[in-house]
């Protein structure tokens, strides 16, 4: 492999092509930065090479940088029953992370406790479900990066000023009615994604008598930031708009009946083989909650993910079917070893993911109803 010399003139580069003809060319500095494109899986050698060759030419983070989970776990490794090659692999990844000063976070949920940001921070995240978390229910700025922007902010601790860091770039475009309830993160989900498809990359608002708690709230943003780019959504009573009336001259109904569809179409009615949950990755009350219901006194496996930083995970004692996997994506180099044909999960973004990047057929069930 021919290393490349990287500087950061080429840096600047990639982070100026988020600007338009007519911008004024302005960057903003962030005071942290998400970096996503860390699954060995997706970035595959061509990712590892260049992130190799930015870290042979001396380059290194400046700014606060946690990184997005890859695709092993990195502690207890054995038992995954992974190719040990794919492991190694994505163990390197994660060192030259940590050799250019990247906090080894390997979570999709930084925000609960590695990297907090505040209101109205400027960040430069990549990780479309924490991105859509960190506007849309902290009132942090961040436009939704690629990997590579992120990584070049988090070296020049700088990112372009567009978007969602300009208060004109906040406002929304449409706005979405929705007057139907929702009773589980399934279908906080299938909302989520159905929402998606249609706003696209634009921001909205949120128009319905839906009362999130945090969980249901995560599966709607993980979902919407699956089918749409947008990167963020103003929803009544979560997110904070500093007193201003959110208008839009837009509006769009969507139904229950639209939800169901999404349901019925991703969810396969054949038996699952093995539970996976965590996607986004699990905070450490929906683990306890997760110990408390009545999945985890069945029979089938159940692979729970969660950052390592989650606190207390001596959680599975006494249920021998609960894996918990720490540093992964549920696009985990186990479950492939595994050969499972059928899996459950209560996340939508999982099931897409799962079925179109690892062929599985998924069947979608509420951890409540399980
Ligand atoms: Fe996290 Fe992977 Fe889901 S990064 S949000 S577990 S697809």
């Amino acid at each position: 492999m021919t290393t490349l010399s990287i500087g950061t003139n080429d840096l600047e580069e990639i982070l100026a092509l988020a600007f338009h003809e007519n911008d004024e060319k302005r960057f903003i500095p962030v005071s942290s930065v998400h970096v996503s494109g860390v699954n060995y899986y997706n970035i595959g050698d061509v990712g590892f090479d260049f992130l190799r060759s930015l870290y042979e030419s001396g380059l290194k983070f400046i700014t606060k940088a946690t990184i997005n989970p890859g695709c092993s776990d990195l502690i207890d490794v054995e038992w995954q029953g992974c190719d040990p090659n794919l492991v190694r692999k994505q163990m390197e990844v994660v060192k030259i992370f940590e050799n250019m000063g990247a906090i080894v976070s390997l979570s999709c949920a930084p925000y609960f406790d590695v990297n907090i940001p505040q209101r109205g921070d400027h960040l430069a995240w990549a990780e479309s479900s924490a991105v859509l978390y960190a506007n849309s229910v902290i009132g942090a700025w961040t436009n939704k990066e690629s990997g590579i922007s992120a990584l070049a902010s988090g070296i020049l601790g700088k990112t372009a000023y567009v978007g969602v860091h300009k208060k004109e770039g906040r406002l929304p475009e449409l706005v979405i009615s929705y007057e139907g309830s929702i009773s589980n993160e399934v279908e906080a989900g299938a909302l989520g994604f159905a929402i998606g498809r249609i706003v696209e990359d634009k921001i909205f608002r949120l128009k319905s008598q839906v009362v999130f708690n945090r969980t249901n709230l995560r599966h709607f943003l993980a979902a919407l930031g699956t089918s749409s780019s947008t990167p963020m959504t103003y929803i009544d009573r979560i997110t904070p708009t500093e007193g201003c009336e959110v208008l839009a001259r837009e509006e769009i109904s969507i139904s229950r009946d639209e939800v169901q569809r999404v349901i019925d179409r991703m969810s396969s009615d054949k038996e699952p083989e093995a539970y996976v949950v965590g996607c986004p990755h699990l905070s450490h009350d929906e683990l306890s909650n997760l110990i408390k219901c009545s999945l985890s006194h069945e029979g089938l496996p159940i692979y729970a993910f969660t950052s390592r930083s989650t606190p207390n995970l001596q959680f599975a004692h006494g249920h021998n079917n609960l894996k918990i996997i720490k540093d992964s994506c549920v696009l985990w180099c186990g479950l492939k070893s595994m050969r499972y044909k059928t899996v459950a999960t209560n996340s939508v973004k999982a099931a897409y993911y799962l079925k179109n990047v690892f062929g599985l057929d998924v069947k979608l069930v509420s951890l409540s109803r399980a």
